[in-house]
């Protein structure tokens, strides 16, 4: 007979914490406190961030738009024949469509491999990409710019697109390292096509990211909704105010979000209680503005030699085109 034993209690098992945690941790603990940009994607944040992108203030993508539309045709005759497409923070890959629709007058079909962090953004660039251009054929892959094994599914040549100014988001050295990944997985004859914002009046700059409808600030805000959501976060987004400011010294307009009050807020998954006195920030992204000089040597740095650049008649934002040598 098989002696009888004591069952053992279930010891109980924590759920894996979110992915986002270790981020907000590290962020939250820091003085001053911050917080990664690309947490700002959730499927909220992206839907905010298309509707700034049709904001008046809001003038980058409709600049790069027009000056996607005006050069398609020579942007795509300075590239190489048969090229596949990758893209790196696509989001819906709207402005994409302008190009690689004017790259089918070039080639008979379009291979197209768009990254980016929110699965929502890609599925939407997906959907329209395929019901606008059918001979293009769309391969999403959800992932961060630091994994970038995704590009070896691309065959050669190869054109990377990095439009969109997202390059803004980075620190100088985050830039430089992340074209010297995008270059380390391209071979001679490759290309990189950046989309980047210039420096210009604090005016305009301050406008459009502070837009009068309150669309930037909702967007900055909803990092706190999406904490408490993912995170079991307490935080009462009316109790912060979204701040926006051109900072001339860094050529960066920078995004906080600012306690109107002394307050204590608890975040359950992670089981901690910050403190946030009056007037204290967490400083949510980086927007960084570049003269063609900068771009220039930016990606120099990066492992690209530059062949050519296009612009608006304002001179408001740089398209160039890199090449590896
Ligand atoms: N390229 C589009 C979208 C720009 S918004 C345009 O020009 O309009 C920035 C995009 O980058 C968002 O879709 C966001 O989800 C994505 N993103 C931000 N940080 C990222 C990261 N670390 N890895 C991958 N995608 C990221
Ligand atoms: C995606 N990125 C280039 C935008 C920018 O302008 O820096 C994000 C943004 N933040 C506030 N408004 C738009």
């Amino acid at each position: 007979m098989i002696p009888r034993q004591r069952s053992s209690p279930i010891s109980p098992v924590s759920p894996p914490l979110p992915a986002i945690a270790t981020e907000v941790v590290d962020g939250l603990f820091r003085t001053p406190k911050s917080l990664p940009p690309k947490l700002l994607y959730d499927d909220r944040g992206s839907a905010l961030f298309e509707q700034i992108t049709c904001l008046p203030e809001y003038y980058p993508t409709r600049t790069e738009a027009a000056i996607l539309s005006t050069h398609a045709n020579e942007i795509c005759s300075r590239l190489g024949q048969n090229v596949t497409v990758a893209e790196l923070g696509a989001g819906t890959a709207t402005k994409t469509r302008i190009l690689l629709r004017s790259l089918l007058q070039h080639q008979f079909s379009v291979n197209y491999f768009p990254l980016d962090v929110s699965a929502a953004a890609l599925q939407m660039a997906k959907d329209e990409m395929e019901r606008d251009l059918d001979s293009v054929c769309v391969h999403p892959h959800v992932g961060d710019f630091e994994d970038l094994t995704f590009l070896e599914r691309q065959a050669p040549p190869r054109l990377v697109l990095y439009i969109g100014s997202s390059i803004g988001n980075l620190e100088r050295n985050q830039a430089i390292s992340l074209l010297q990944n995008i270059a380390s997985h391209l071979s001679r004859g490759d290309q990189l096509l950046l989309g980047a914002d210039l420096v210009k009046d604090s005016g305009i700059l301050h406008a459009a990211y502070n837009d009068s409808a309150g669309v930037t600030a909702s967007f900055n805000k909803n990092l706190l909704v999406r904490i408490n959501r993912e995170l079991g976060g307490h935080f009462e987004p009316d109790t912060f105010s979204h701040v926006s400011f051109w900072n001339q010294t860094a050529s960066r307009v920078e995004l906080h979000l600012e306690s109107v009050i002394p307050q204590s807020v608890r975040i359950d998954a992670l089981d901690m209680t910050l403190r946030f006195g009056q007037g204290e920030r967490i400083h949510t992204e980086n927007s960084y503005k570049y003269t063609i000089e900068c771009l220039e040597s930016l990606l120099n740095d990066g492992g690209f030699e530059v062949e050519h650049t296009w612009t608006d008649p304002l001179s408001w934002f740089a398209v160039t085109l890199g090449v590896i040598t």
